[in-house]
């Protein structure tokens, strides 16, 4: 209800502000009769219930979020000029927390990675930061993105989710076995978000005044400690209660609890990037933070709930290539293929002048040169539309090296990143299941593998997988053939192989 609505305090009107005839009655020619066309406010009502849903998000369709707060509590000017990064800045902001195969309805505690999406109101215009509770992903090259989201949603014949196709391109594509190893574990079903971690995943680059260049991580701890359900537990709560993070997010800020994560990030020297032992662009890899420690920032909170689930969330548009000065990009391919991605979602989604809504507006002024299209509300009146221009409407001539860019020369090839020192699919996931993981998290783990793996999984899609795990550690896999073998029924010995 806008706020002109709330004054009225009897009747509805129709979108004209003319007072509507009637909302429980439609016009007809007798009690009895046949309805009248001219009956515009039912017309009206009809034809703008029939348009009332958009696209869901593709993906990270099902989610929800709340207002809040970023502060930051320690110096970062050395290593950044963002005006939200420096020290004593408070800044509004916007989080959303979704799963990543779900449809809009799908149920909250299905095992699934975690969104992390964020937007700051910064007073040198909006930054978004899209990442994820995990702080690694699946593949590195955007190309292989549609691929994989299409193999971890549903059938194309019976429109059922499928183990079988997950697990053909996660083997297919070993360099996931690092985040698999995540969502396997009990990062792949957080009890509530409150309880989840959340990280920026890709590297960025930050730009201090004097122009010097870092790399850097963004990790945000939550201070309600990290929480868990077993698989048990989600499973119920997905069937009586879908909504149920949804819910816990909304009822905790209504109650006056808001959630609060610690920000810190790891820095790398520019220089260090080219011979550090691991790709530090390559999105499936951390940097161990005994390499690069975590150095604290500030403190998101989230304190305000929306008041309009639709015009607030669901309209809301991020994406990783909003940054601002002082921020930039990396040569990190995946982030580079989101960059392009999520605005043209977003147009697709909600509309060509999504930028101009509300929730997704920036808090300073804005002079584009991006004109009209379908519900232009923002206009420059007769201001001139071309630059350069005479008219005195300002534009913006920068040339030269870029403030945020980075050096590249060679020849245009399709290829997979060089390698570095120590850079394989294997090793990192197999350092966590070996040393960050106690036992109880690797019998869980062995137990949730096989179980997925007996889920309809077939040949040579089950041998791939247990190779798989043998590679990541070859006495986890060990267990996890066991039980799959001793399980499995038999297959026939051929014909099943290829789907
Ligand atoms: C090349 C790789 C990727 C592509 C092309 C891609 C594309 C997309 C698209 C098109 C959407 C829907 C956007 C919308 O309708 O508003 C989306 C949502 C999302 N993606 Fe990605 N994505 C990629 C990788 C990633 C990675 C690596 C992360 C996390 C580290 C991530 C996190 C998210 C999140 C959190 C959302 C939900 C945004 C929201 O809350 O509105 N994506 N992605």
């Amino acid at each position: 209800m806008s706020s002109s609505h709330k004054k009225q305090n009897t009747g509805s009107t129709m979108s004209t502000g003319v007072p509507a005839a009637s909302d429980r009655n439609s016009l007809t020619l007798n009690p009895n009769g046949p309805i009248l066309l001219h009956d515009v406010h039912f017309l009206e009502q009809m034809a703008h219930f029939n348009r009332e849903k958009v696209p869901e998000r593709q993906p990270h369709a099902k989610g929800a979020g709340a207002f809040g707060e970023l502060n930051i509590t320690e110096e970062m000017s050395a290593f950044t000029k963002a005006a939200v990064f420096q020290k004593g800045a408070k800044t509004e902001m916007l989080a959303r927390f979704s799963t990543v195969a779900g449809e809009m309805g799908s149920p909250d505690t299905w095992r699934d990675v975690r969104g992390f999406s964020l937007k700051f109101y910064t007073s040198e215009g909006n930054y978004d930061l899209v990442g994820n509770n995990t702080p690694v992903f699946f593949i590195r090259d955007p190309m292989k993105f549609p691929h994989f989201i299409r193999s971890q949603k549903r059938l194309p014949d019976s429109g059922l989710r499928d183990n079988h196709m997950q697990w053909d391109f996660w083997t297919n594509n070993p360099e996931s076995a690092h985040q698999v190893t995540y969502v396997m574990g009990e990062r792949g079903l957080p009890r509530t978000w409150r309880n989840m971690n959340g990280y920026g995943s890709h590297t960025y680059m930050w730009i201090n005044a004097k122009g010097e260049k870092f790399w850097v991580k963004y990790h945000f701890h939550t201070n309600q400690g990290m929480k868990f359900f077993n698989n048990a537990e989600a499973a119920a709560m997905a069937g009586s209660d879908a909504d149920y993070h949804r819910r816990d997010l909304f009822d905790a800020i209504k109650r006056g609890e808001h959630p609060s994560w610690t920000l810190s990030v790891q820095v790398m020297p520019y220089a260090d990037a080219k011979n550090y032992r691991f790709n530090p662009f390559d999105l499936t890899k951390v940097w161990p933070h005994a390499d690069y420690p975590l150095k604290r920032v500030g403190t998101m909170t989230l304190n305000r709930n929306p008041e309009n689930f639709f015009a607030q969330i669901e309209q809301a548009a991020f994406s990783p290539g909003n940054t601002v000065p002082g921020i930039g990009l990396s040569p990190d391919k995946m982030l580079l293929g989101r960059a392009f991605a999520y605005n043209d979602a977003q147009r697709n989604r909600i509309g060509t002048n999504f930028h101009q809504l509300p929730v997704n507006r920036p808090k300073v002024p804005v002079n584009t040169y991006m004109f009209d299209g379908q519900m232009a509300f923002d206009h420059s009146g007769s201001a001139p539309v071309y630059a350069t221009n005479s008219g005195g409407r300002t534009w913006m001539d920068q040339t030269g090296p870029i403030a945020d860019g980075w050096e590249s020369d060679g020849e245009m090839v399709r290829s997979t990143y060089t390698l570095h020192k120590e850079d394989d699919d294997f090793s990192q996931p197999g350092t966590m299941v070996r040393e960050v993981w106690n036992d109880a998290q690797r019998a869980q783990f062995v137990d949730q593998v096989a179980g997925s793996l007996l889920g309809g999984v077939q040949e040579p899609v089950l041998s791939r997988a247990i190779d798989y795990w043998k590679k990541v550690d070859a006495a986890t896999g060990k267990q996890i053939e066991q039980k799959v073998r001793a399980k499995a029924a038999p297959q026939p010995a051929e014909g099943m192989g290829e789907r």
